[in-house]
């Protein structure tokens, strides 16, 4: 099989209906489509990314009332994200009900919907009577992909179709929030910053830190989006060893300023003006970048811990895990 790209939503539509596989464009990143309520459809899934089945996938649909079904127990503070941020880079993890079949939530309680912004997708998942189950359109553990050639690159051979949307405009995935005993807590920090979650719900939000062996959600796992290489991290470059810049290094806010040292360094300015969506929209492509090159070393320098940077950084950390 080599997957085809398509621009024809309906087509897409059609494919998902019949129990195919269709990778679909996100505002955040592509998604790897099928049937959520057909098993059988929603199982090539898992085998497709080679994913491991304790791992939950999140389901999608255009909005609360279409994912309403799904749900139940819906805490004030979920409905009042739900209504501020869907459509947008926003996943809601909330006790199931019967409707959504075990393999959907790997045998948890709870399921995670999300209601996407791209137009594309909107126009998909509207001819639908059921909800796309859709995780990051890469192999399991690897980066995710942000344009349609990504996920062709990587799954083209295992997947029907791919609908090219063009690059996705967040870049980082959903920020995904559960509310065990009540409590609305970030499982993932995303493409939704913190502060604007805050903001809304008018207090601080707890945030679970990562576990590797019950992950919360396994998108928490330590080592994840690795790019081959190894790398690590610095506060600052100053800091970097001499040693560590004859490679590689990823950097934020340096103006397009030449910065090799000794020649040899190929440097990835995330945002050479210091934009934050912009880095956030550009890091999955450094990360592949710098896959493709064989680097032996790669240094980076971490983000401001604000707004996306906080998200960025999480990914860059995680990037650099060892093991
Ligand atoms: O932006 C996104 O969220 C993209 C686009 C395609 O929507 N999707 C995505 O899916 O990133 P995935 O499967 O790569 O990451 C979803 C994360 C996983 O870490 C999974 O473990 C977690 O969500 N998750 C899913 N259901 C969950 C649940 N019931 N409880 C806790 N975590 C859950
Ligand atoms: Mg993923």
């Amino acid at each position: 099989m080599s997957a085809k790209i398509i621009s024809d939503y309906l087509l897409a539509a059609s494919a998902l209906s019949e129990g195919k596989l269709v990778a679909l464009p996100t505002e955040t990143v592509y998604g790897l489509g099928a049937n959520a309520l057909d098993e059988v459809a929603a199982s090539k899934i898992f085998a497709a990314k080679n994913r491991p089945s304790f791992d939950p996938l999140i389901i999608h649909q255009s909005n609360w009332e279409r994912l309403r079904a799904y749900v139940k127990e819906v805490p004030p503070a979920a409905k009042l994200l739900a209504d501020t941020f869907w459509p947008g880079p926003l996943t809601l993890v909330l006790p199931k009900t019967d409707l959504v079949p075990e393999l959907i939530s790997a045998g948890l309680p709870t399921v995670a919907i999300r209601a996407p912004a791209h137009p594309l997708t909107r126009a998909v998942l509207a001819e639908l009577n059921f909800p796309v189950a859709a995780p990051s359109a890469n192999p399991f553990g690897f980066v995710s992909p942000t344009t349609a050639q990504h996920v062709a690159d990587q799954l083209g051979s295992k997947i029907d179709y791919i609908l090219d949307g063009g690059p996705c405009v967040v870049g980082l995935e959903s920020t995904i929030i559960g509310f065990p005993k009540g409590e609305p807590t970030i499982f993932r920090k995303g493409g939704l910053a913190v502060e604007a979650i805050e903001a809304v719900l008018g207090k601080p939000i707890a945030i679970r830190t990562h576990s590797s062996s019950r992950p919360e959600a396994p998108g928490m796992l330590s080592r994840h989006y690795s790019p081959g290489a190894p790398m690590e991290i610095f506060p600052d470059l100053s800091e970097a060893p001499e040693s560590a810049l004859t490679n590689a290094r990823i950097v934020f806010n340096h103006g397009g300023q030449p910065m090799s040292i000794q020649g040899m360094t190929t440097t990835y300015d995330l945002s050479p003006s210091g934009d934050l969506a912009e880095a956030a929209r550009r890091l999955f492509t450094v990360l592949r970048q710098i896959a493709e090159q064989n680097f032996s070393y790669v240094a980076v320098v971490l983000l401001p811990e604000t707004g996306l940077g906080r998200a960025i950084n999480d990914r860059l950390r995680r990037a650099a895990a060892r093991e």
